[in-house]
C-alpha cells in the first residue's frame, strides 16, 4: 500500500497554508524530514508549531499545499486510511494531555485497546513502554498523583506503545524546570538512538535543540555522551536540524552550527 522510495523524505510539507478568521497562520510552509532525522521546529508562541505537527499527523487538513508522510499524500487518504496511518506515528501533545480519570497503565494502553489488541499482548507492551521512560512503578497511579515531569514521561510512553516509526513532540519541555527538561530531552535522544525513530520536536527552548544535536545515547555504556565534532558520532545517522518559523514560513533551516554562528538578529534572540 505504501509507496516508500529509499530517498524520499519521511515527511514533506510543500507550500502548505492554513488560516483562520484572523488570516493565514502558515502561508507557504515547505520543509522536509529525512529518515532518522530530528527536526526541531522553533518559533515564538502563535507561529504555528502545533498546527504544523497536527497537519503532519493528519489531524488537520491544509487549505492549500501538500503534506506527505511515509510515502503517502495525506490529502488522498480516506478517514479509515488516516486512522491506520496515525497508528504509525506517535504524538506527544503539548501538556501531555493524559486522561485524568484513567490510571497510568490505562492511559498507555488506550490506543492498543482502540485497535483491539488482545489484553495478553497489551500488558507486556504497556510495561515495556513504561520501563523505557522509567515509570513502571506508577502503573496504578492516576495522572493527578504525578509531578509534571512524570506526566510528560507517561505521555511519551503512551506515544511509544504503538512502536511508531515517527514521533511528533509538541513542546515536550514546556512548563518544566531545567533539570526535568533535560531528563525529557535525554529520553528523546535515547529513543532516537536506540529505535531509530524519525522525529519532529516543537519548542521555543533552543537548549532542547542543542541537547539533541550535541549528545547521543551510547548503547554500550548506557550513557549520554557528547557528540564529537570530528564526525564519528554522525555514523548513527541521527542528524538534528532546525527549522525556524516566522510569518508562516521557514525563516531559517539548517544545522545547529549554522544557527550558532548566525549574525541574524531574529535568530540570535533564540540563542540568548
Ligand atoms: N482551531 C483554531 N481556530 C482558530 N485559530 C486557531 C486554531 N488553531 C490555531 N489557531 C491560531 O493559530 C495560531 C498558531 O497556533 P499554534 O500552532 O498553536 O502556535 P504555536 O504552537 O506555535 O504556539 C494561533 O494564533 C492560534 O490562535
Ligand atoms: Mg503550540
Amino acid at each position: 500500500m505504501s509507496s516508500d522510495t529509499p530517498n524520499e523524505p519521511v515527511i514533506s510539507f510543500q507550500n502548505v497554508s492554513i488560516g483562520f478568521d484572523m488570516g493565514d497562520v502558515l502561508s507557504g510552509l515547505s520543509f522536509s524530514v529525512a529518515h532518522q532525522e530530528t527536526k526541531v521546529l522553533i518559533g515564538e508562541s502563535g507561529t504555528g508549531k502545533t498546527l504544523t505537527l497536527k497537519l503532519a499527523a493528519g489531524l488537520l487538513r491544509p487549505d492549500s499545499g501538500t503534506v506527505r508522510m511515509l510515502g503517502r499524500d495525506l490529502a488522498t487518504l480516506s478517514e479509515r486510511e488516516l486512522l491506520a496511518f496515525r497508528r504509525q506515528i506517535g504524538f506527544v501533545f503539548q501538556e501531555g494531555a493524559l486522561f485524568d480519570s484513567l490510571t497510568v497503565a490505562d492511559n498507555v494502553a488506550y490506543s492498543l485497546r482502540e485497535e483491539h489488541v488482545s489484553e495478553d499482548e497489551i500488558a507486556p507492551r504497556v510495561l515495556e513502554s513504561l520501563r523505557f521512560v522509567e515509570m513502571e512503578h506508577t502503573l496504578e497511579k492516576l495522572p493527578g498523583e504525578l509531578s509534571g515531569g512524570m506526566r510528560r514521561r507517561v505521555s511519551i510512553a503512551r506515544a511509544l506503545v504503538s512502536r511508531p516509526q515517527v514521533v511528533l513532540y509538541d513542546s515536550p519541555t514546556a512548563g518544566l524546570d531545567p533539570v526535568t527538561s533535560q531528563t525529557i530531552i535525554t529520553l528523546i535522544l535515547r529513543l532516537r538512538d536506540t529505535q531509530g525513530v524519525t522525529s519532529v520536536l516543537a519548542t521555543h527552548r533552543l537548549q532542547d535543540a542543542f541537547g539533541l544535536a550535541n549528545y547521543r545515547f551510547d548503547g554500550e555504556t548506557g550513557r549520554v555522551v557528547p557528540i564529537s565534532n570530528n564526525g564519528n558520532a554522525r555514523k548513527t545517522g541521527a542528524a538534528t536540524n532546525f527549522v525556524v518559523l516566522r510569518g508562516g514560513k521557514v525563516y531559517f533551516e539548517g544545522s545547529p552550527q549554522l544557527i550558532e554562528q548566525s549574525r541574524d538578529d531574529y535568530l540570535r534572540r533564540f540563542l540568548l
